[in-house]
């Protein structure tokens, strides 16, 4: 059983916790994770350190992360989500890894939740959850009580996102989705631009900017990146008519154009970026 604290009775994670989210963020690990090691080997992970992944989903870093620490090293996995939090321990087992820790709670709840913990944390990681999240500044206190000095925090999250994820060439019923997505996310407290105050939260609350970067991507009909924009309009056009942000006409008319563009050699998706930040505590 995981270690739990109380959680919101409405989970605030936009995108639910089924079987659909839970196969989309495999594949997105799979075509995010050559970023993730990289920002991993620039924030120092390395074998023996205890590392926490906060907001971290069905665990697919977080299995990566305990094989780089090692025997000696523990990984602390945090969610919300029971059902990602069990995915996450069925891999554990068959894989053998004994060094992962599983935290049910929300992440605002952290400094409560980790109390034990204070001041142990060599890195902490967030990949695409600060975005999600209604009170960021929560978060970041609750980080700089658990970092030790020296110790880093890596995040991989958004800014500009609405404006920079473009179809090319440009189509209405695209940008319409694209706007609909942002604003589904800031109805439940969510920032599709949070990546814009992070490194000014953390300087707040005592910790130093070290490494600061944006990965810019592009996905053309038939390469691999096509897939990842793909799997995420499955999983979520259908939530956003649900939810009242698009009209089933709205949902018809961005599947006839993604349709197109799948069969157009000359089309391409700016993607959104994805910034990487590396901050230390001083
Ligand atoms: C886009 S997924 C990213 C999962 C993982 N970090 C990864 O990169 O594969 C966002 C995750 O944040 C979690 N989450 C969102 N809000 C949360 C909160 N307030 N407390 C705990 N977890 C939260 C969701 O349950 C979900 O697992």
């Amino acid at each position: 059983m995981p270690t739990s604290t109380p959680t919101r009775a409405t989970p605030e994670y936009v995108l639910g916790t089924g079987a659909d989210e839970m196969a989309r963020l495999g594949l997105q690990h799979r075509l995010w994770s050559a970023a993730a090691h990289n920002l991993w080997e620039r924030a120092r992970v390395q074998p023996g350190l205890t590392v926490l992944d906060l907001g971290c989903g069905p665990g697919h870093a977080t299995l990566d992360l305990a094989q780089i620490v090692g025997p000696t090293g523990r990984v602390i996995a945090v969610d919300e989500s029971a059902s990602f939090l069990k995915q996450l321990h069925d891999q554990a087992v068959s894989r053998k890894h004994h060094n992962i820790e599983r935290v049910l709670c929300d992440v605002h709840d952290l400094a409560s939740a980790l109390d034990d913990d204070a001041g142990m944390i060599d890195v902490a990681y967030a990949r695409w959850v600060f975005c999600f999240l209604s009170r960021p500044e929560d978060v970041v206190k609750a980080l700089a009580r658990l970092v030790k000095p020296g110790g880093r925090v890596a995040v991989q999250d958004y800014f500009n996102y609405e404006r920079c994820l473009t179809l090319a060439p440009r189509r209405e019923a695209f940008s319409k989705v694209i706007n609909a997505v942002g604003a589904s996310w800031r109805a439940r407290g969510g920032d599709t631009d949070i990546m814009g105050r992070l490194p000014g939260m953390f300087i707040k609350h005592g910790f130093r900017v070290e490494d600061l970067q944006v990965v810019q991507r592009l996905a053309r009909p038939g390469d691999m990146m096509w897939h990842w924009p793909n799997s995420f309009w499955q999983t979520f056009l259908p939530r956003l008519v649900e939810t009242g942000f698009i009209t089933p006409e709205d949902r018809a008319a961005f599947e006839r154009t993604w349709d197109e563009a799948g069969r157009d050699p000359g089309a391409f998706v700016q993607l959104p970026p994805v910034f990487e930040l590396i901050v230390e505590r001083v």
